[in-house]
């Protein structure tokens, strides 16, 4: 007997301004895009991604054009996710128009729609569902009085910062009073699809051979760093070749800086203390013959830390995984101390936000200081565990200053036993004159452990 030949599944625009649509709703109640994407059916989830993520990109200048336009919120959330959703539609198909115009954002594999396809399959949208069908005509009356007077609304709306940056007032406060010369730049970017770069396995591959697989499947690639090689594309992972038999992984350039500052050697003793998912913990791994305790407090994230040790063909001896919580040793330390210790800690993500456009919209401006709170409580509580002579590198994949620099101040104050080596310190995702730099935001200060009575 043989089987029906199984067409690839093609989501209509309507289904994947639906699913856009309950995915904006669930950032709005707190969830991030990670989780609920996941509960997006595997069929409509990369094309409700590319949507969702740039919507996540245009919303704070959508969330104006709603208020403007319609001050009433419409009462049935659902709807009023799926508005945002089309005005942003909208708006980028009638930017892609006019390419080349001030303050358009049209990502480079953006499936361009006809504006009349966007707004049919709108009105489509709201139809099929029993408790927006009232909403119809305000739908299609909003979205063709934004099409109609495009330009007026979009300079009326721009006139609030939230929208003209698309981030939230207090992000762009923070940013302007750290980066008085590079807010402006750090927003723009970060409303910009963020590069791909992989950290190439030296112990399965070498730079020049995934460079070469990469040019014969017709991905364009370059050199990045001592071991990574960054995509003029973004691709999926398995698209690439070498993915499956451990050659590379997915890790921004800034990240991969981590190893070579903490510089682990061969027979070392090393504990990554917030290992989850494992990419520098992998890394470390790939770089030297170590024994490497990882930690994370969260057990299913720690999972994923051994799942990708396996495909590098890292895992086993060597390495130890620990569910436990950094900040409290007595409960998981056995007293031997280590000779360097990567504190990756928990942070805001403030410095990649172009790959969790989400973010901005999730955290609040009181959550820097809570985080920094437990990042001190952290890093505070494995030095302890530091031997002397030994290392602790501090990181966080932030761009504000008091996950930052305040806090390998603040560090230095409360250990007069630590001595500070040099590091890059803050790196940002553009440079000083606002290019965009193909790295994330990141952070790093590197400490010595004073052996007692030394002054080196
Ligand atoms: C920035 S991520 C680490 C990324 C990781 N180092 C990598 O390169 O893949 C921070 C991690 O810290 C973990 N975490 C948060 N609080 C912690 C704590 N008190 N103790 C240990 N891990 C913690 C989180 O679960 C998260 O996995």
């Amino acid at each position: 007997m043989s089987l029906p030949s199984s067409k690839p599944f093609r989501p209509s625009l309507s289904d994947i301004m639906l699913a856009s649509a309950r995915n904006v709703l669930a950032v709005k109640e707190g969830h991030s895009l990670s989780e609920s994407l996941a509960a997006t059916p595997t069929g409509l989830r990369p094309a409700t991604q590319a949507v969702v993520f740039h919507v996540m990109r245009r919303a704070g200048l959508a969330h104006e054009i709603k208020q403007n336009l319609v001050p009433r919120t419409p009462p049935d959330p659902l709807f009023d996710a799926l508005l945002l959703v089309c005005l942003v539609l909208l708006e980028t198909a009638m930017s892609a128009q006019r390419e080349g115009e001030a303050g358009a954002v049209v990502p480079a594999d953006w499936p361009v729609y006809a504006v009349h396809t966007v707004v049919d399959q709108a009105v489509v949208t709201a139809a099929g569902q029993r408790g927006m069908r009232t909403y119809k005509g305000l739908l299609n009356g909003t979205l063709r009085h934004f099409a109609r007077e495009r330009d007026s609304v979009l300079a009326q709306a721009r006139q609030n910062p939230e929208a003209l940056w698309n981030h939230p007032d207090w992000w762009i406060r923070q940013l302007r009073r750290a980066y008085p010369n590079e807010w402006q730049a750090l927003l723009d970017v970060a409303n910009r699809p963020g590069p791909m770069t992989l950290r190439v396995n030296v112990r399965r591959a070498s730079v020049e051979q995934v460079l070469g697989a990469l040019a014969q499947a017709g991905a364009e690639a370059w050199p990045a760093g001592a071991t990574g090689v960054t995509l003029a594309v973004p691709r999926r992972v398995t698209d690439l070749p070498g993915f499956e038999e451990g050659w590379w992984s997915v890790q921004d350039a800034s990240a991969q800086q981590a190893v070579g500052l903490l510089n682990p050697t061969d027979g070392m003793r090393v504990l990554d203390a917030c290992a989850a998912p494992g990419g520098k913990a992998a890394h470390m791994l790939e770089y030297a013959d170590i024994a490497l305790t990882a930690l994370d407090s969260d057990a299913t994230r720690l999972q994923r830390v051994g799942q990708n040790l396996e495909r590098l063909g890292l895992a086993g001896a060597g390495v130890t995984l620990k569910v436990a919580d950094a900040s409290d040793p007595q409960a998981w330390w056995d007293g031997r101390p280590f000779d360097a210790v990567l504190a990756d800690v928990p942070c805001t993500a403030s410095g990649i936000v172009r790959r969790h456009p989400d973010i901005r919209w999730l955290r609040r401006e009181a959550d820097i200081a809570k985080t920094a709170v437990l990042q001190r409580k952290i890093v505070d509580a494995l030095w302890t565990v530091v031997k002397p002579g030994g290392r602790l590198l501090y990181a966080t994949c932030s761009i504000f200053p008091q996950e930052g620099e305040q806090q390998a101040l603040r560090f230095l104050k409360a250990h007069p036993d630590a001595v500070r080596l040099p590091a890059p310190g803050q790196l940002l995702p553009v440079s000083r004159n606002g290019q965009d730099i193909f790295s994330d935001g990141f952070f790093y200060a590197l400490f010595l452990r004073q052996n007692q009575g030394s002054s080196e």
